[in-house]
């Protein structure tokens, strides 16, 4: 094989077969395919586009670079969630030992942010002693042991789209459909999930902007996953605004925990469920929405993320780190936010040092934006909308900035012909998190 015909007979729109892609993917891998290669290649495939045999076999080649870890050995089903990157996504904390306290185990592999979108681990790093890396046989003993894991995926796993993502993420070849879905289920057929459940977001603080393209990576993956056995469904959901009233990394580990606790923002509630009984489902179990909500009131939810974050050596009930110092903004005028935009609070929330520029940069744990008036809410002359929190006060003027513009008031009127609803009552406007699952 020749690297330049491969680069030339997608360049003129033709199709790979699979020896090509095989051994494309495995050569640059090795390094015997030169970098300027592989992103002359993934410019052509971003631009004429792979078909759904040419993206199995791309995913597979990926996969067949690295381990494949096996839970076959456990006595319980597996099922685990992705989700493709939201702003104030901390879903996963409260999701996974929702999941276990079912008895199915949920092995997942993690990432951190970067750029506006928050990452699990760096979340969980907020909790004091937790440590993100395992090896092979703790995650093994741990899911046995607690039933969930949440770790970072080790190096061994699809070493091929770790190198591919980086030169992605610098030759503007990041926003493929067919390289994001090879990528993202590479990584995830490779961990050994028997189910997967992925919650693909949608609108300003997603990759995905619009529902047209968001659909259209949902039905690339789940028919990935399910081509390569994994059970496999999506959910579209919206990433316009914030989930929850948290954005940051041990604010979100106090809101997961308020839902831990029964408690929670309604639509943070409600994606936990939606998303759990999708993931039990995929195990083969049958279990209802009112059972989930009662487990995340009585107890048994906690009583798993307890058991989850002990094994990883945090202590729980240890109190998180808050920020030193703080600075509100308040509302200019009377009336309903109409707008909260998920990709200007995100941008604050990194500005603020949740997220990192480069990923070698560390986070701080405490950085991170509370939110007092999610959209629908009325507000009077002065209330607080948003607390910015940071240890580094010289981070405040770059991010009170796109803070502020990310918060539109209207007059009630306007409000009410915008969301159809009126919408009167203070705390969370009624919100349709999911738009449409993917099967
Ligand atoms: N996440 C991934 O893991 N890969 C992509 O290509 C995009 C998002």
């Amino acid at each position: 094989h020749d690297a330049v015909d491969i680069i030339r007979v997608k360049r003129d729109g033709g199709r790979l077969d699979d020896g090509q892609i095989d051994w494309v993917i495995d050569a640059y891998t090795r390094g015997a395919v030169a970098e300027e290669q592989m992103s002359a290649l993934a410019m052509a495939i971003l631009l004429r586009g792979m078909d759904r045999r040419e993206i199995a076999r791309w995913t597979a080649a990926m996969i067949a670079t690295g381990e494949r870890l096996d839970f076959s050995r456990l006595d319980r089903p597996t099922t685990d969630k992705h989700s493709t990157g939201g702003v104030g996504d901390k879903i996963t904390l409260p999701l996974a030992p929702l999941v276990a306290s079912f008895g199915v185990a949920v092995p997942q592999l993690s990432g951190r942010g970067l750029g506006h979108t928050g990452g699990t681990l760096d979340k969980l790093e907020s909790i004091p002693g937790w440590r993100a890396t395992l090896t092979n046989d703790e995650m093994l003993a741990q899911l046995a042991a607690a039933g969930a894991v949440i770790c970072q995926a080790g190096s061994g796993l699809a070493p091929a789209d770790r190198k591919l993502y980086a030169l992605r993420d610098v030759t503007a070849t990041v926003e493929s459909i067919p390289l994001i879905a090879s990528s993202i289920m590479s990584k995830k057929i490779a961990e050994g999930t028997g189910a997967l459940v992925l919650d693909v977001k949608v609108g300003s603080g997603a990759f995905m902007k619009n529902l047209h393209d968001a659909r259209e990576l949902a039905r690339t993956m789940v028919d990935l996953g399910t081509d390569a056995g994994v059970r496999t469904v999506a959910l579209l959901t919206d990433m316009s605004t914030p989930l929850g009233l948290t954005v940051g990394n041990a604010l979100e580990v106090r809101e997961s925990v308020e839902v831990l606790r029964g408690g929670g923002p309604r639509d943070v509630v409600d994606l936990t469920v939606a998303l759990a009984q999708e993931m039990l489902a995929g195990a083969g179990l049958d279990v209802g929405t009112e059972e989930l909500h009662t487990a995340l009131s009585d107890g048994r939810a906690m009583d798993a993320w307890k058991a989850m974050i002990r094994a990883q050596g945090g202590d729980p009930d240890a109190p998180l780190p808050t920020a030193r110092e703080h600075e509100v903004i308040r509302a200019e005028c009377a009336g309903t936010v109409t707008r909260l935009d998920a990709l200007g609070v995100g941008v604050a929330a990194w500005r603020l040092g949740a997220g990192r520029a480069r990923k070698e940069d560390d986070v701080q744990a405490a950085a991170g934006i509370e939110i007092h008036a999610p959209i629908g809410t009325t507000v009077r002359k002065g209330d607080p909308l948003l607390t910015l929190h940071t240890d580094t006060p010289e981070r405040f003027a770059r991010a009170l900035d796109v803070a502020r513009e990310a918060i539109v008031i209207g007059a009630d009127e306007d409000a009410r012909r915008l969301s159809g609803a009126p919408a009167t009552h203070a705390g969370i406007a009624p919100r349709e998190i999911v738009l449409e699952t993917v099967r």
